[in-house]
């Protein structure tokens, strides 16, 4: 078979760019066995061209001026590595609408501006690809656009942040909060600044893309909500163990009644769930429909070559496929509407502090079961001054459960302010078999 040289340009050359680079040139040969094709880095995009890189470009490729990617007629397709909103939103619908095709691995410009980009790309026929924007190494958004396109999926959960799954596997081990979160810091696996992963921020943008992929709705940042873990405290994970399960930032998104609803919060997860065992800095994606029943894929989400691989894996699946139509098209078909808050259906774990006395707990059961809330275990703890009571409900709406809480929070014998996390324990599919 004849090869194909394809020259390609990069936006920005910094952890995943170098390795993008040095992925295709180490990797040349291989790629060209499999595609026909011969994917050469002619152009790469920085802010500062003298600066030492990890991984050196071939000289001539690194230019500061925009132009020399867009206006190049010979560069067939681009990888966006820079990140942040602008210049990279501007860059990838310059870049599609003079018919190149586009990579990107930028979680918060997919998340937050998909609505102009999927139909810039879709007008263009040419492909936008994201696969490193969601959990880097792990194909979901392939498995989704591609190999699940009949499936209807109508729930995907995820632990999506590295970073808080280390820090929460930590204080399973006993460590504190502040204790795991410098352990990760340390390591690597946290920012100086760790607020865009602990308050849930970075995971709720990829559950917006998943969403936004799975259901073929538009679901932006904006319509996520999200929470993080700043307020678990190494009693919600001892609650937790003895109830049989693990505390997990948890990304959910379900498709109900022909509406949508994603969101990002603590949750408790049954010891049985796969996601229960999901440890350290990895990263899983469950995706549960009706002809698939369930799917889980798991594996290391962020890291510079990580990442690089899959921006690698879409630039050549694009050689692979385009001009055939297939993955032109918007990703968005239909627009569904947003389940009003409170309607998700879960069961809950509730944290209720209460005064040690004879009918503290009838008391309790009563504005339960006053909301249509009911039981389903219950342990009681004793604490300095009084008691902690640990309340898995059976399945119920949140809001009905967060106006329970409103009442039982008004008792006389209750203290301060009870918690509530959902509670993650079925398989999502009809029993097996
Ligand atoms: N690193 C990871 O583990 C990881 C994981 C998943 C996704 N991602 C995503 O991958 C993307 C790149 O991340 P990274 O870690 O490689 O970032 P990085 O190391 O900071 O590199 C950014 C690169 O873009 C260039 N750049 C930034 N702003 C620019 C501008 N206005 N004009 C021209 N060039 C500009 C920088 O140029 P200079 O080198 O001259 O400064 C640098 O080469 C981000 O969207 C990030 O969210 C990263």
């Amino acid at each position: 078979m004849a090869s194909v040289d394809v020259p390609v340009a990069l936006l920005g050359y910094g952890t995943v760019g170098a390795a993008v680079d040095r992925l295709l040139s180490e990797n040349a040969d291989d790629i060209e066995r499999a595609t026909g094709h011969r994917l050469r880095v002619v152009r790469a995009l920085v802010r500062d061209a003298r600066k030492e890189r990890g991984f050196a470009p071939a000289p001539g490729v690194l230019t500061t001026d925009f132009a020399d990617v867009r206006d190049d007629p010979s560069i067939a397709l681009v990888a966006e590595v820079m990140g942040g909103i602008e210049p990279a939103r501007g860059h990838v619908l310059d870049l599609l609408r003079a018919g190149k095709p586009v990579v990107t691995a930028n979680k918060q410009l997919i998340a937050q501006r998909s609505d102009e980009l999927f139909p810039a790309a879709s007008a263009a026929g040419v492909q936008l690809r994201f696969e490193a924007s969601v959990c880097a190494a792990i194909p979901v958004i392939k498995v989704l656009r591609e190999a699940l396109v009949v499936s209807s999926v109508h729930r995907v959960l995820g632990i999506v942040n590295g970073t808080t799954n280390y820090i929460l596997t930590r204080m399973e081990a006993g460590d504190t909060y502040e204790g795991a979160l410098s352990e990760a810091q340390r390591l690597g696996f946290a920012e100086a600044d760790p607020t865009e992963d602990v308050s849930g921020a970075d995971a709720a943008a990829k559950m917006a893309i998943l969403a936004t992929i799975a259901f073929g709705s538009r679901v932006t940042l904006a319509d996520v909500d999200f929470e993080g873990i700043e307020r678990i405290v190494p009693g919600h994970i001892v609650a937790a163990r003895e109830l049989g399960m693990a505390v997990k930032l948890v990304g959910q998104a379900t498709l109900a009644g022909g509406a949508v609803d994603a969101r990002v919060a603590p949750a408790l997860v049954d010891r049985h769930h796969p996601l229960a065992g999901v440890e350290g800095a990895f990263n899983a994606v469950m995706l549960q429909g009706d002809s698939i029943r369930e799917i889980m894929l798991e594996g290391p989400g962020a890291g510079g070559i990580e990442t690089a691989s899959a921006v690698v894996a879409d630039m050549v699946s694009i050689v692979g496929t385009q001009g055939t139509g297939f993955l032109q098209n918007d990703a968005v078909w239909r627009t569904l509407r947003k389940l009003p808050p409170g309607e998700l259906e879960s069961p809950y774990y509730l944290r209720i502090e209460v005064d040690d006395r004879a009918g503290v707990l009838a008391h309790v059961a009563e504005r339960l079961a006053a909301h249509g809330v009911s039981v389903a275990r219950l342990i009681q703890h004793g604490l300095a001054g009084g008691a902690s009571l640990h309340v898995v409900t059976h399945e119920a709406p949140a809001g009905a459960v967060e106006a329970a809480l409103g009442d039982i929070a008004l008792l006389p014998e209750t203290h301060g302010t009870p918690t509530r996390l959902a509670v993650i324990s079925d398989r999502g599919v009809a029993a097996a078999g």
